[in-house]
């Protein structure tokens, strides 16, 4: 039986495998319940006394050689699976994404793209560094001109001359000075004027330009595009012109939607009154398509502006405009859902 014990060791010394079951197979041969080892045991009972001290040491020997076999291949297929599972387990389902969420100046700009492009606007930018021509002179503003003081300006140099732009009307001029009418473009961008930032103005914010020039363009073009535009945008169907001034524009009028006075937000944002003014516009004026290189006495057209924030907090209710600008998690995850 020594003999047999002594052959069983020297199995168990060379045993070699990188299966797993092929591991478990031969713990269970000699180390399970009713393994090679019990029945060994067992027979160690029967045997005779002189004997059992050199057959017990080896019986011994054979279980600690099979217990360490198993935990030495074990810990080898660790750390092959290790190394050659360098991505892991690719069966394993994976982390959730974490969804990001536009910012409701890109969403409230992109949905006015999205209104005017179905009535065939074109898209069109302009430089926010601008020149005195774009900004001012090309619409109507020549130097010494009191209108000029309605935009507080960042000028950058003053020969030659630069500012930052304070509309986006200089993507107009641009626009008309690259293309041959018939126009029918909207250039949103980011406009800059030197104001005191507050809950209603920031010194940085957005715009939305549009304009359309052809023959024959009428103010009543003019009125049926807005009134298409408030419906799709607000869903609101009752707008109002009143006169008012732009220097690049001949008639203008200020636009107001009525917003209704239902809930006690409608009274606080209308004053109130129910209505609300959203942009300017007005027929563009024979002088600007003259500086542009436009026929005036061949075409006419229309042009209209509008405050991308204005609307963002209309329609989201947001109190403050600095809470575009300061990027905080908790307002900006707000929306989420909204593409
Ligand atoms: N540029 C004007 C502003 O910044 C907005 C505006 C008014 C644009 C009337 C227009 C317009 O094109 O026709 O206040």
């Amino acid at each position: 039986m020594l003999e047999k014990v002594k052959e069983l060791i020297g199995d168990v010394q060379s045993f070699k495998t990188t299966s797993k079951e092929e591991i478990e197979v031969f713990r269970i041969k000699y180390l399970g319940s009713k393994g090679l080892l019990k029945e060994l045991f067992n027979e160690f009972k029967t045997v005779d006394a002189s004997l059992k001290k050199d057959l017990g040491q080896a019986l011994n020997n054979l279980r600690n050689a099979a217990s360490e076999k198993v935990q030495e291949l074990n810990d080898s297929l660790e750390s092959n699976t290790e190394t050659k599972n360098f991505y892991g387990d690719l069966t394993r389902p994976s982390e959730p994404i974490e969804l990001g969420s536009r910012h409701p100046i890109s969403i409230v700009r992109n949905r006015i793209i999205e209104v005017f492009s179905k009535i065939g606007f074109t898209v069109s930018e302009g430089p926010e560094i601008e020149d005195d021509w774009h900004n001012f002179t090309a619409l109507n503003l020549p130097e010494y001109h009191p209108a000029r003081d309605m935009q507080d300006t960042f000028f950058i140099e003053k020969d030659p001359d630069l500012l930052l732009r304070t509309h986006t009307s200089s993507v107009q001029v641009r626009y008309m000075e690259n293309n041959e009418p018939p126009i029918r473009t909207i250039s949103p961008g980011r406009v800059f004027r030197n104001e005191d930032i507050s809950a209603r103005s920031h010194c940085i914010f957005h715009q939305v330009e549009g304009l359309y020039i052809d023959t024959d363009v009428s103010f009543a073009d003019l009125k049926q595009t807005l009134l298409y535009f408030t419906k799709e945008m607000f869903g609101k169907s009752k707008i109002r012109l009143r006169p008012s001034y732009f220097p690049f524009t001949e008639p203008s009028a200020e636009v107001d939607i009525y917003w209704g006075l239902e809930t006690e937000i409608d009274y606080k944002i209308t004053k109130g009154t129910g209505w609300l003014e959203i942009m300017g516009c007005g027929m563009v004026d024979p002088n600007v398509l003259k500086n542009a290189n436009i026929d005036p006495e061949k075409y006419t057209g229309y042009a209209f502006g509008m405050g991308i924030e204005r609307i963002a907090m209309l329609l989201y209710q947001i109190p403050d405009i600095r809470m575009f600008y300061e990027n905080d998690v908790r307002f900006l995850e707000q929306f989420k859902s909204v593409l």
